[in-house]
């Protein structure tokens, strides 16, 4: 009797055990802090000699720019960091954006680079011999740089039999996968919200259904060579583009539209109802996906009435929760960068600085610890309701307009534009982001029309 006690007691500890592994493997995340140096990794430049398109595909992309870029080091430095100086308890978590963004430095025991442009080992950001001296990740989720780093003489790839003579090359798995991008592309913050899920998205969507990984997109295969010495050719070398929101070309089109009126002839006076179908056809994740705290997304309608006048059309409440948070506003909002800059009386900004109040805006929304809307996503401790479009997902919304008693007769012209933009513009203007990660980029447009008559 006592002894069957001890078995089943023995076998429930087990199962606990088994229980609490991964998930212990994935608090493991980051945990390569420190265990290499940085000569064990080489240089960009050195593998240029014989990769020449590669490099120069890579060296434009924002992989490359991960640590320099402006935007970055603004908010690194003049929002993260200083963040940390006033509460102490950020200090690992803002050394751990390099775990992403300067993964080397990161690796080699630097957690608190200076500033981008001294020459440091953060200034390479998410360089070639980073990427291809990963050979696996710690726990059955990607998130938090949960890389196993292998740096050495074996460059890993996506073929078998490459031979170099700088190097030895290995077959990887791994790194044709989603999976291996989201070990950076999949965020968790301190408060344990997932506050970046490209890669998760794309697990649920269509494009995982079908064998489609990131690499499809945004590494797309082309005929050719990939290092000058080498003799063997390949439909579908791994260009490295890396496109995505830092590439107008990339992001115009992604959505299509399409619109209708409910009726064609029109009385004064009267209700028209015009609909707006937004289909993701292009996207293998959610838009915006990754840094959804900064990106907009917003649709504006307009009808363009005879004789000149133009109305701008407020979109039709579905009654969701948390709608609000989906039509444009000019509320005060960001109050908590007041608490990182130690500036008490900060007052906040403009929640979307856009041109209309009123238009959708398709996001995921960020609350701080106090429940205000925030760009800073270590400082994020709930989500509102996530109204973004989904990978061939299709969304309709529509608007309802009552058409003056005064309008002439004749043609109305209605529009709809859906734009985009990186980061919200009054953050932008406070913290002096230079004008080009505000620009506005026309994602598409559609036009529809109806008659104005008298019956
Ligand atoms: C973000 C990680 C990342 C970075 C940075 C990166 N690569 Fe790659 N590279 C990959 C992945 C992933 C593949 C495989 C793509 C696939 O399976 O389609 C690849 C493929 C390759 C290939 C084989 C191409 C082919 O199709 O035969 C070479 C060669 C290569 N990379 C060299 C480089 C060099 C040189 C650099 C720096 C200039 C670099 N890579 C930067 C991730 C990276
Ligand atoms: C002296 C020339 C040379 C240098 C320098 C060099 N490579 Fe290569 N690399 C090659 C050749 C040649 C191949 C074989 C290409 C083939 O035939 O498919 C190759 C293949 C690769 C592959 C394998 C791709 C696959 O087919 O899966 C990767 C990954 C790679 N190199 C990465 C790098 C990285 C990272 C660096 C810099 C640290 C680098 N290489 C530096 C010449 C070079
Ligand atoms: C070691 C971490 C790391 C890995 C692995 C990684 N990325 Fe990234 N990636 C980043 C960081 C950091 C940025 C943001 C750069 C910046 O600050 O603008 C980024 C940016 C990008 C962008 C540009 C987005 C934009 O805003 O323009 C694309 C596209 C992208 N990555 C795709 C991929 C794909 C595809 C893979 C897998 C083959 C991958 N990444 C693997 C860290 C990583
Ligand atoms: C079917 C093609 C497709 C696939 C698969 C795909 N993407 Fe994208 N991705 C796009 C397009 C198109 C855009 C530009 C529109 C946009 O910004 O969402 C984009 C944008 C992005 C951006 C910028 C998002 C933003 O708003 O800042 C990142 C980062 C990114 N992709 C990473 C990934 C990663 C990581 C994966 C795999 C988990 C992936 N993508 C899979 C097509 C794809
Ligand atoms: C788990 C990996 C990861 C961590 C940790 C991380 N980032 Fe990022 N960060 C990314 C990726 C990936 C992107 C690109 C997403 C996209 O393009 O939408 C990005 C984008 C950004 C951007 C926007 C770049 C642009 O040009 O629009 C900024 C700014 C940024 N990160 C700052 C930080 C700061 C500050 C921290 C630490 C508090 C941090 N990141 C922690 C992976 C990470």
């Amino acid at each position: 009797m006592r002894y069957s006690r001890f078995i089943a007691c023995l076998i429930s500890l087990l199962v606990l055990l088994v229980m609490y592994l991964p998930s212990y493997a994935e608090e493991e995340a980051g945990g390569v802090f420190g265990t290499q140096s940085f000569d064990d990794y080489e240089r960009p430049q050195t593998c240029r000699s014989c990769h020449v398109d590669i490099y120069e595909q890579w060296s434009q992309s924002a992989m490359a720019m991960a640590f320099t870029h402006h935007w970055d080091e603004i908010e690194y430095f003049d929002l993260a960091v200083k963040h940390a100086e006033q509460n102490p308890e950020l200090k690992d978590v803002v050394a751990g954006c390099n775990g992403c963004h300067a993964p080397i430095a990161w690796v080699s025991g630097e957690g608190n680079p200076p500033r981008p442009g001294s020459g440091s080992k953060a200034d390479e950001g998410v360089s070639c011999d980073f990427c291809h001296t990963i050979s696996a990740r710690t726990g059955d989720t990607s998130f938090n740089f949960n890389y196993v780093v292998d740096p050495g003489k074996v460059k890993r790839g996506n073929r078998e039999g490459g031979k170099s003579p700088h190097h030895k090359t290995e077959y990887l798995d791994f790194m044709r996968t989603a999976e291996y991008c989201g070990i950076c592309h999949n965020e968790k913050d301190p408060h344990g919200i997932m506050v970046k899920s490209t890669q998760l998205e794309w697990a649920e969507g269509p494009y995982a259904a079908e064998g489609v990984p990131c690499q499809r997109c945004h590494m797309p295969g082309a005929e050719g060579r990939s290092a000058n010495t080498s003799t063997r050719e390949f439909p579908d070398i791994a260009q490295h583009l890396f496109h995505g929101a830092h590439d107008p070309g990339k992001v115009k089109g992604s959505i299509e539209l399409r619109m209708n009126p409910d009726n064609r002839e029109v009385e004064p006076g009267d209700a028209v109802v015009i609909s707006v179908q937004l289909f993701n056809g292009k996207c293998g994740h959610k838009v915006p996906s990754g840094s959804a705290e900064e990106r907009q997304l917003w649709l504006h309608v307009s009808a363009h009435c005879p004789g000149g006048k133009v109305y701008h059309l407020p979109v039709d409440l579905k009654g969701f929760e948390g709608e609000g948070e989906t039509i444009t506003s000019n509320a005060l909002a960001y109050q908590d960068m007041g608490e990182m800059l130690g500036d008490p009386s900060f007052a906040g900004l403009p929640r979307d600085a856009l041109e209309h109040e009123g238009d959708r805006i398709f996001c995921l929304p960020y609350f701080d610890p106090q429940g205000r809307r925030t760009i800073a996503q270590w400082n994020t401790m709930s989500l509102g309701t996530d109204y973004r479009i989904g990978p061939r997902e299709t969304k309709i919304e529509t608007f309802t307009w009552t058409v003056p008693d005064d309008v002439e007769f004749g043609t109305v012209v209605v529009r709809a534009e859906l734009n985009y933009r990186r980061l919200v513009k009054s953050v932008a203007e406070f913290l002096k982001v230079p004008e080009d990660e505000t620009e506005i980029i026309r994602v598409n447009d559609a036009e529809t029309r109806f008659e104005i008559v008298d019956y």
